[in-house]
């Protein structure tokens, strides 16, 4: 399964009211339109990496299936989650970054969107979940230590890319965070 093939049917979806957080943002998928306001959003939530906004026009048109945004009242973007299937693993959904605006922390909105995300997803055949996160990265690990418990889901942990091996010692470790699987039926 890539992106793509997850059916528009799917992608357009009002969630259930799961949490608070979505009373209050829209969640959606993201269009190429939205890449320029993702590459703001991303410069606005260290340590991300920012990449070039052309990555983000791309994440945001070829990954629109496996990523999901949330956005104010007013159409303002408050958090956006990209991700993808992998090439080689099509039962498992990467992601690659999670970014909530400052100023709307703390509201549970990364969980629901995670949340929202598999939910959309477990239908077109995902069953695992992988992310990376740096050691230095709390708030990170106990979103997605969060995430796979209230799933009830087992996760495993090991390196993936290093300091020095991969960085050239200008970044931090990145250890590999494998969770499921995933049954058909959210929290
Ligand atoms: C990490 C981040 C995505 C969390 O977003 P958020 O919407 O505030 O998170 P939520 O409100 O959904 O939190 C869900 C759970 O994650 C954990 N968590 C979130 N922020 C936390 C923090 N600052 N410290 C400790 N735990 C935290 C908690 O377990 C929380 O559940 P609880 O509130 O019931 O304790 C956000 O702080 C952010 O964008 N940080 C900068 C970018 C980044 O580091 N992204 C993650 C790596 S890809």
């Amino acid at each position: 399964m890539d992106s793509k093939n997850i059916s528009p049917a799917c992608l357009d979806f009002q969630t259930p009211t799961r949490t608070e957080a979505e009373r209050f943002f829209r969640f959606r998928t993201p269009t190429d339109l939205d890449g320029r306001s993702v590459h703001r959003l991303i410069s606005r939530c260290p340590p991300l990496d920012a990449n070039s906004v052309y990555a983000n026009l791309l994440q945001c048109l070829h990954f629109s299936g496996t990523s999901i945004l949330a956005e104010t009242g007013d159409g303002q973007l408050a958090a956006f989650i990209s991700g993808y299937v992998l090439p080689e693993n099509p039962d498992t959904l990467f992601i690659w970054q999670v970014a909530v605006d400052p100023v709307h922390r703390g509201k549970g909105v990364a969980l629901s969107m995670l949340d929202a995300l598999l939910d959309r997803t477990i239908p077109a055949g995902v069953r695992y979940l992988e992310t990376t996160i740096s050691p230095e990265n709390g708030p990170s690990r106990t979103l997605f230590q969060k995430l796979f418990s209230r799933r009830k889901a087992p996760f495993s942990k090991r390196p993936l890319f290093g300091r020095e091996t991969h960085f050239g010692g200008g970044h931090d470790d990145e250890v590999l965070y494998r969770g499921g699987p995933f049954s058909a039926v959210g929290p």
